[in-house]
């Protein structure tokens, strides 16, 4: 079973390494993984459907490599389907795709799975969860975006929280919540019953192992599991 599956309605964080230093990328998520990270969160964005560029599978496979701890690749382009295969090889734990660049969803998630994936879908602060609810059986868990995606550092939007409520009366599947998230914002999301809290420049603005140790324990609070 993969990370999300074996969750048990554990909370837990992940860092992102959007806002860590990519010259130093195996160690700024060993510092992450001290102050209680157990999964990495890794954005790659294309310049079309988000204006911004970042890294991909072969930085992927580099830092598979590097960590023992699960990679999961969130993918902000357009085309995801020409990507999937290439992230698969480079031995990432999980796949999140947004359904606003998808034409097949369900042939793409069967893909991720049947490469040995896990596979989810990260939705845009204004796609309703609905648009995914045919997609649940082929999924293992749901992104909500609590910013547009793109960017770290943008500011949290409130109303994702009743977002995740919803998502849950939907499903049993774990909640990964990404966009603002800190130790302030960790505790709205994980007491709406978000699980998994992506959080990037709250935990690189300082010194990771900290800034993490404090959003993982401010989430677990929040949840009841402290
Ligand atoms: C945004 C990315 C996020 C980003 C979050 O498009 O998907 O993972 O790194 O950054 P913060 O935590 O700074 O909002
Ligand atoms: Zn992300």
């Amino acid at each position: 079973m993969g990370f999300f599956g074996s969750l048990d309605g554990r909370v837990v964080a992940a860092p992102s390494i959007l806002s860590a230093d990519f010259a130093h990328l195996a160690d700024e998520v060993r510092r992450a993984k001290s102050g209680g990270a157990e999964l990495v969160h890794f954005d790659a964005m294309d310049n079309h459907f988000v204006p911004n560029l970042t890294v991909g599978p072969v930085v992927a496979a580099s830092l598979v490599r590097a960590t023992d701890l699960p990679v999961d690749a969130h993918l902000m382009v357009e085309n995801p389907d020409n990507l999937v295969p290439t992230f698969i090889e480079a031995g990432v734990n999980s796949i999140s795709v947004q359904p606003e660049t998808v034409t097949h969803l369900h042939r793409l998630l069967v893909m991720i799975r049947e490469g040995g994936c896990e596979a989810g879908v990260a939705l845009n602060p204004t796609t309703p969860p609905e648009a995914i609810e045919w997609a649940l059986p082929y999924l293992d868990y749901i992104l909500v975006m609590s910013v547009d995606p793109g960017f770290g550092g943008q500011s949290f939007i409130p109303e994702m929280a009743d977002k995740v409520r919803r998502v849950r009366e939907m499903t049993d599947l774990p909640v990964q919540v990404d966009g603002g998230i800190s130790e302030k914002t960790a505790p709205l999301m994980a007491e709406a019953g978000a699980q998994v809290l992506v959080a990037g420049s709250a935990v690189y603005k300082g010194d990771p192992e900290s800034e993490m140790r404090k959003i993982v324990a401010a989430a677990r609070h929040a949840a009841g599991q402290a």
